[in-house]
């Protein structure tokens, strides 16, 4: 493994939490069998996914709606008034792991990106961990030049030490790991 260096301003690296382009929206975090046709176009036409990767989005969908909380799967779901998605995020708790979270999917609409909706998304669920104890909350992304928004982006939300799994996913795609870590006080309770 090696790490990855990535040039950016240090005073850049969080962003506002309150996206103005946003307060058209509704937010849900019930899943719908709806949901499974919705989260494929989102994630078709969001970019960067393979179709393997559609595939595994709705699948976890699947399991939501099949087995609920047990899971492991949690959502929250930004929709229009046409009730079309314009993003999502899926996330949940590392299995044996003490108070490990994984953000295991994030999307946003092309109609939506750079509107601050991804930056509001991913507060609203990184509160959700950390209201749900969270120490530590893990993002996997790609090293591929395609990919260099979402790493731009979450270095822009506070995630660091980037860790680089050289061909991970495969030759000359490796795996980025980045963690936020619980923060001594989140903006939750009193
Ligand atoms: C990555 C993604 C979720 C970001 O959502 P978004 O709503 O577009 O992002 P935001 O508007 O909240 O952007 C916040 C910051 O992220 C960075 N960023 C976002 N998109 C970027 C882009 N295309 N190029 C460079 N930086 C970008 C910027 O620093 C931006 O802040 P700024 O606009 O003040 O410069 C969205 O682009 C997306 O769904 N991409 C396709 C799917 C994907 O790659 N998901 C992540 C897989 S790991």
């Amino acid at each position: 493994m090696k790490v990855l260096t990535m040039s950016i301003d240090p005073k850049r690296r969080s962003n506002p939490p309150v996206p103005p382009a946003a307060s058209a929206l509704t937010w849900r975090t019930e899943m719908t069998v709806a949901d499974l046709e919705g989260i494929r176009v989102l994630t078709r036409e969001a970019g960067n996914f393979t179709t393997e990767e559609v595939d595994l989005a709705v699948e976890l969908v699947d399991a939501r709606l099949q087995f609920g909380a047990a899971s492991g799967y949690q959502f929250l779901l930004a929709e229009q008034s046409d009730q079309v998605l314009a993003g999502y995020a899926c996330f949940g708790p590392i299995s044996a792991t003490q108070q490990r979270y994984d953000l295991y999917w994030i999307a946003v609409a092309p109609a939506w990106q750079r509107r601050r909706l991804g930056s509001d998304l991913l507060h609203r669920v990184e509160q959700t961990m950390w209201d749900q104890g969270a120490q530590r909350i893990y993002i996997e992304t790609s090293t591929l030049d395609s990919y260099s928004p979402a790493r731009e982006f979450y270095v822009r939300s506070g995630y660091i030490d980037p860790i680089v799994v050289p061909d991970f996913y495969r030759d000359g795609d490796g795996k980025l790991i980045m963690v936020k870590i619980r923060p001594l006080r989140t903006t939750s309770g009193c």
